[in-house]
């Protein structure tokens, strides 16, 4: 592993590589081994939408009322600190000082977050937060958005892309790992309704290359990747 980091000088590699896409084509897996391998910060801004659609849930909030969901965004406090329990976790996540790592998935979390995600004003203030962190450099951020929106002068942007049926695969795994038992055709259903809801962040950058996870292990995706920077920064 460190050798493959040292054969990439640092100087060569963009500050801020960006990886976006839909539900389940395996962006996360993607990022955080890219990230190790260069060293890099790994920042899945997934988690801030679901943490605050987690709190608002918790707090009994009416998910149709925009203006407080905004004003939640801008009151909440979220920390995605480095896994603070060994139990497979990327990161831990604090919301208020308390870890939610593991409510974020929770399939009512699933079902809302696409909503809470489509308030512009809830918008704005993550995408604020997550600047904030992209524009401090060395970091994978991976999302729906960052290539467009977040970090629209990203170096180098990826946009990973797969099969709704392998997606929900995918997310199917994730599910039986938390001890859940949905059939696939019920994750299917599920990442399909997500897409519909996201369609509104979801297209690919204009200069992001496009990267299908369907046949090729997320190793062979870094290495992709890491072929590409070179070329691209090779005299
Ligand atoms: O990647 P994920 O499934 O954890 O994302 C959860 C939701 O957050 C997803 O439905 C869309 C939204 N999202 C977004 O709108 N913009 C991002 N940069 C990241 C996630």
């Amino acid at each position: 592993m460190h050798s493959t980091a040292t054969q990439h000088n640092p100087m060569w590699l963009p500050h801020v590589i960006t990886i976006d896409g839909p539900a389940g084509a395996g962006k996360s897996t993607l990022g955080e081994l890219l990230a190790r391998r260069i060293g890099y910060l790994y920042f899945d801004t997934g988690v801030m939408y679901r943490a605050l659609t987690l709190q608002a849930l918790r707090d009994g909030y009416n998910l149709h009322d925009a203006a407080a969901l905004e004003q939640l965004a801008h009151a909440i406090r979220i920390d995605v600190v480095p896994p603070t329990v060994d139990d497979d976790r990327q990161y831990t996540v604090l919301v208020n000082g308390n870890d939610v790592t593991w409510e974020l998935r929770s399939p009512e979390v699933d079902r809302h977050v696409s909503l809470v995600s489509s308030y512009p004003g809830v918008r704005a203030e993550l995408i604020r937060r997550q600047r904030e962190i992209g524009l401090r450099g060395q970091v994978v951020m991976v999302g729906r958005d960052i290539g467009t929106r977040v970090m629209p002068d990203a170096p180098l942007k990826i946009y990973l892309q797969a099969s709704l049926e392998a997606r929900a695969r995918r997310r199917l795994h994730d599910q039986q790992r938390q001890g859940l038992a949905p059939t696939l055709e019920q994750v299917q259903a599920e990442v399909a309704r997500r897409d519909a809801l996201d369609q509104h962040v979801m297209a690919p950058a204009s200069d992001a290359l496009v990267l299908s996870s369907d046949n090729i292990t997320p190793e062979n995706e870094v290495d992709w990747i890491l072929a590409q920077v070179q070329r691209d920064t090779t005299p």
